[in-house]
């Protein structure tokens, strides 16, 4: 590690994952040497994944992070066990599914990597942010958001999945209703507010200070001039507000 960063800002367990929101392997391999394994996760999500495949994913492992695939399953429950068992075997740190795909869909990808000696954390997809009570409602879903959002993660619990990813602004009720073990994995963050797409922000010692476990974190990181010490500095910022 560099000698020049303190151990506050590469912690033991690196609460943020940076979302490699790039379109190619070249772009997002050169950006990776520009990090650090101890001071981050990494996010793959669907368009990278589908642009690079599982030969990025294992070149950034090699290069010694861990990775949450982002790719939210939502199928029946033989295809998305199969699906979580192939991220087992690659080594993936986190991967997702939609907790609306139900039970039994969440119990067979729990089952599928239940063996494994370092099996990845099962996350749900409880309502997408980008879901309004009218969008919902559209889809037959008429209960009151956050009702959906608490009925999604606690069936998500039940059926053996370790956490939830939601709004940071969910994160306070999550802890309080799921219990400490419970994994919040949390985007929307940004160092200060901005103008970007995102619109329900926190920063990041708020997040953690309202139970989210990780925290994604894109473009505050990925456009940074020095996106090694914009990290440093969020280590340091939740190291301190511990
Ligand atoms: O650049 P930014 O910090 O907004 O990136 C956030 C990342 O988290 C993106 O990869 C985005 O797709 C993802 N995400 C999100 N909101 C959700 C779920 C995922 O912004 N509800």
């Amino acid at each position: 590690m560099n000698p020049l960063i303190s151990d506050f800002s590469a912690p033991s367990d690196p609460r943020v994952i940076v979302a490699l929101d790039f379109p190619d392997a070249a772009a997002t391999l050169s950006f990776a040497r520009r990090l650090s394994p101890e001071m981050c996760r990494l996010k793959i999500g669907k368009e990278l994944f589908t642009a690079a495949g599982p030969q990025l994913v294992e070149k950034l492992m090699a290069q010694g992070f861990q990775i949450f695939l982002d790719l939210k399953y939502h199928d029946i429950p033989n295809t998305v066990a199969a699906a979580c068992r192939v991220a087992a075997e690659m080594g993936i740190w986190m991967t997702d599914m939609h907790a609306t795909g139900g039970r039994r869909m969440m119990e067979a990808a729990a089952d599928a990597v239940a063996n494994f000696r370092q099996r990845p954390l099962l996350i749900g997809v409880t309502v997408l942010t980008s879901m309004e009570s009218a969008d919902l409602a559209e889809i037959g879903i008429t209960r009151p958001l956050e009702e959906s959002v608490l009925a999604l993660a606690k069936l998500a619990q039940s059926s053996g999945l370790d956490g939830t990813v939601s709004s940071a602004q969910e994160a306070a009720m999550l802890r309080q209703a799921m219990g400490a073990d419970f994994c919040l994995v949390t985007p929307g963050i940004r160092l200060q507010a901005g103008n970007d797409d995102q619109r329900r922000i926190m920063t990041p010692p708020d997040a953690i200070a309202a139970g989210s476990s990780y925290l994604v974190i894109g473009r505050p990181i990925t456009q940074a001039n020095d996106p090694l010490a914009t990290l440093a500095k969020i280590n340091l910022s939740l190291q301190t507000n511990a």
